[in-house]
This record gives structure tokens, C-alpha cells and sequence, in this order.
């Protein structure tokens, strides 16, 4: 992995992971929003909306990253971190890959390059996830992340707060916030002796 000019380059072939500059969101945060979007209108999904400008916000807070199609540039897929309670948890959210580059391993490297990004500036926080997706379990039980309930995840109103555009919301306010269909993920820093590369 190479940096140049505040760009992280993979040595992927296909597809490089960057790390975006504000002028980059200003290009793509509507286009991540809308795929966000239609991906949470698909049967099954369960999955909150993320408008343009908290994308914006993301990008221009150095917590996202973007894959791009090496040749032409072609937006491949995102994903940003959020802190909650002073540091202690960090999240990954807003996971999307466009359908036609999915089965890549986009996801995988764009999730592994947050990974170390949050390992490397937040080294104390336990990082976790929600997600309905075989895939994201499978990419963040390989990360070291294991299976928690919602009680050891962030007790922070705002993270909350980001599942109401969820189609699946009504569960989590008939439970009081204690079960919805996410299968909650932690990795513990204190569980692991190691450092990210
Ligand atoms: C979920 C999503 C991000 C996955 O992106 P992707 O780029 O296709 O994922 P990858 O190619 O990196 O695959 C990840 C791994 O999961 C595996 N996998 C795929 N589907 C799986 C499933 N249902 N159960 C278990 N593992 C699965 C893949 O085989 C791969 O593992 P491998 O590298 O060991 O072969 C993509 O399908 C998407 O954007 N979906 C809509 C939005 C969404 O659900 N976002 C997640 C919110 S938490």
C-alpha cells in the first residue's frame, strides 16, 4: 500500500480504495446516497438511509472510504466510521457496493481498510457493527469481530437514532432497543494483542 497525495492506494488490480478529499464528495455523495437508498427498498434489507450531506460530512471528516474502478474511475462502493461516547465505540456504517461490481471483494477491502484506519486512530475503542448481511458477517468475523448482543454495542442516543430510516425500525421501538434483525458485531481491542499493520 502506497500514500500519495493524501490518497491511499491499493495494490488491488481492478479496483483501488481511496480515501476521499472534500472535492470528492462533492461528486459522489448523491450517487452513494441513492444507491444506499434503493439497496434499502430491496426485499428483505435492512438497511437506514444516509442523505448526501451526512456523506459529505463523512468524507470531509477523513472517515470514508471509496472503491473506484482503476481505469475510468466508475464510483464501485463506500463506507465510512462514526465515533459514539468520546471515542469508546467506533462503528463502520453506510456499507454499499454497486450491484454490478458485488462477489469482487469490494466490500472486503474497503471494510479491512477502515479496520486499520480505526485500529490506528482510536486504538481503545471497541469497533462495531449491525448488519442483515451473510457477507458483512462473514468480513467482519475474519477481521476478529464476534457476535454480541445489543447490550455491549454503544448505549449512544445518536447511533440510535440512525436506524430510524430503517424499514425495520417498529421492531427495534417494540423492544426498547434491545433486539431487531441485525446481528450485532464487536471486535474487542482488549481481546486482541496486536496492533493493525
Ligand atoms: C453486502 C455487500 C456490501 C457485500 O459486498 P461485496 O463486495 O459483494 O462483498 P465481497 O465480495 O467482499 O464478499 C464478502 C465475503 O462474504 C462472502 N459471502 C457472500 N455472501 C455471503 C453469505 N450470504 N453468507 C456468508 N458469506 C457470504 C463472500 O464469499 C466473501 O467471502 P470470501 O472473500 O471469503 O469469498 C453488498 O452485497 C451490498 O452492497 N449489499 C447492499 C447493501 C448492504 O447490505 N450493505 C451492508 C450493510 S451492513
Amino acid at each position: 500500500m502506497t500514500i500519495k497525495e493524501g490518497r491511499i492506494m491499493e495494490n488491488g488490480k481492478e479496483f483501488e480504495v481511496v480515501f476521499p478529499t472534500a472535492a470528492d464528495s462533492e461528486m459522489w455523495a448523491e450517487q452513494i446516497s441513492q444507491l444506499i437508498l434503493e439497496a434499502s427498498q430491496a426485499k428483505n434489507s435492512g438497511l437506514a438511509q444516509r442523505s448526501p450531506e451526512h456523506i459529505r460530512t463523512k468524507i470531509r471528516e477523513n472517515k470514508a472510504v471509496l472503491a473506484l474502478k482503476r481505469d475510468d474511475k466508475t464510483l464501485a462502493g463506500f463506507c465510512y466510521i462514526d465515533t459514539w461516547q468520546n471515542g469508546e465505540y467506533v462503528v463502520t456504517s453506510g456499507l454499499i457496493v454497486k450491484p454490478e461490481f458485488r462477489g469482487k471483494g469490494i466490500a472486503t477491502l474497503l471494510k479491512k481498510e477502515l479496520f486499520n484506519h480505526a485500529r490506528k486512530n482510536f486504538s481503545q475503542a471497541k469497533i462495531f457493527g449491525l448488519t442483515t448481511s451473510g457477507a458483512v458477517i462473514k468480513i467482519n468475523s475474519d477481521l476478529g469481530y464476534r457476535a454480541a448482543s445489543y447490550a455491549d454495542i454503544t448505549t449512544d442516543k445518536g447511533f440510535w437514532k440512525g436506524c430510524e430510516t430503517c424499514a425495520n425500525y417498529d421492531i427495534l421501538q417494540r423492544t426498547n432497543g434491545r433486539l431487531c434483525l441485525c446481528t450485532a458485531m464487536l471486535y474487542n481491542p482488549n481481546e486482541h494483542g496486536a496492533t493493525a499493520e
